[in-house]
């Protein structure tokens, strides 16, 4: 049975206090905890097996390489791809997104072609489409959002056109919350015969993903934010589109043969890890898999659908508080932005002296809060471990940080 008062005895950190209080971790969009197995894989790594992979005949490099390789196919397993070759662990999914953008973009936009993204992306899935459009003289186009925070579709079928090259969007939205129709999208990229690229930085970890089901072409999300450590992510590619894709970093590993003026490829996915990857942190993506699977992704996906429309249940009952994008949790990722008339920044800060951890700002998503006329927002953002008792004490937390600041109703 899915039980968070049971799961949340494999985190360590949440027993810990901050501030004097009981911590409420509230900040998982940002990064997730880290549970004892997870932990204790990186440490089984640097105690008895720590040894570079893909290089050496001995011993302890083997049962590296065997544990990296083990990893690759547990992501490929939970995100339903048909094999290991398209599955190329890089740094996050920032560096994912940065790879498609300096290889298969840059090979393949050209003067007045065109790319779409949303009009709620992450910068990460937003900047470096700037750059290579405007290297290529090519036209960035965007899908707009309602004022509920939903993508306005009625646009689709002239946004995405045959000019279009490469339609590139978030699954979940890390401000809105919104969960993006991305089979239907990916449906008309194919239409007009353009690739489709997902950010599921706030998907994968959260929610059954099937990229043989959605068809997509590229699909990019980070481990910390499912688990593991930082400083792993992957990039998962169609092994079709990478065979024709340049590689991107050059060096060791990624190569098959190398005289003085040329080289020859590795087979995928070596092709695109150049130099000595982060197999530790890797593996450790591997038992955070694990974990997950133990759980069953449906199940994540149900128990964020409860605490969230209990949280937002619990916040829409607040008059100082308005929620931002979709009302109901079943459109939703497990996270709410919202604002008083505190500033963000305040209100953390007090929740803060609570042991309440919430993300204060634009979370990175700045086009989209200028859109809405905000500056800033709150955000909590849940987990497996998170529990309605947690919900009710960041209600409390958000009344006396009210009631401190002096704070009166902003709505009619
Ligand atoms: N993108 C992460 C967030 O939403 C860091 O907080």
């Amino acid at each position: 049975m899915f039980d968070p008062k049971l799961i949340r005895k494999d985190f360590p950190i949440l027993s810990r206090k901050v501030n004097g209080s009981p911590l409420v971790y509230l900040d998982n969009a940002a990064t997730s905890q880290k549970p004892r197995q997870v932990i204790q894989a990186l440490v089984e790594c640097y105690e008895q097996y720590n040894s570079n992979v893909h290089r050496g005949v001995h011993t302890m490099s083997m049962e590296a390489t065997d544990r990296y390789e083990a990893a690759r196919q547990k992501v490929a397993d939970l995100i339903h791809a048909p094999s290991v070759e398209g599955v190329i662990f890089v740094r996050n999914t920032t560096e994912a997104i940065n790879l498609v953008a300096n290889t298969w973009a840059t090979q393949n936009l050209g003067p007045g072609d065109e790319m779409v993204v949303t009009e709620m992306e992450h910068h990460s899935n937003l900047v470096p489409w700037q750059k290579v459009t405007a290297q290529a003289g090519a036209t960035l186009r965007f899908l707009p959002v309602t004022p509920e925070g939903t993508l306005d579709l009625t646009s689709l079928d002239t946004v995405i056109n045959e000019r279009t090259k490469l339609v590139s969007v978030v699954h979940i939205s890390n401000f809105l919350g919104t969960i993006n129709p991305v089979n239907e999208i990916c449906r008309r990229a194919h239409q007009v015969g353009a690739r489709f690229m997902v950010d599921g930085a706030q998907s994968v970890p959260h929610m059954p993903v099937d990229v043989t089901d959605m068809d997509c072409d590229f699909l990019a999300f980070s481990g910390h934010k499912m688990m593991a450590p930082p400083g792993i992510g992957v990039l998962y590619a169609k092994p079709s589109v990478l065979e024709g894709m340049e590689p991107f970093l050059r060096g060791g590993d990624m190569v098959r043969e190398v005289w003085y003026d040329h080289a020859t490829w590795n087979d995928l996915p070596m092709r695109f890890e150049a130099g000595t990857p982060n197999f530790a942190d890797a593996i450790a993506l591997g038992v955070a898999v694990d974990y997950l699977q133990a759980l069953g992704m449906d199940n994540v996906r149900q128990h964020e659908i409860e605490i969230g429309s209990y949280a937002l249940q619990a916040l829409g009952e607040m008059e100082e508080v308005t929620i931002v994008g979709p009302t109901e949790a079943r459109l939703r990722g497990g996270l709410a932005a919202f604002t008083t008339d505190v500033h963000p920044h305040d209100l953390g800060t007090f929740l803060d002296q609570e042991g309440i951890a919430i993300r204060t700002g634009h979370h990175c998503v700045m086009p989209m809060h200028n859109k809405l006329g905000l500056a800033a927002t709150a955000r909590a953002s849940f987990y497996v471990y998170n529990t309605n008792d947690e919900m009710d004490t960041l209600v409390r937390g958000l009344k006396k940080a009210l009631a401190y600041f002096g704070s009166h109703a902003l709505k009619p």
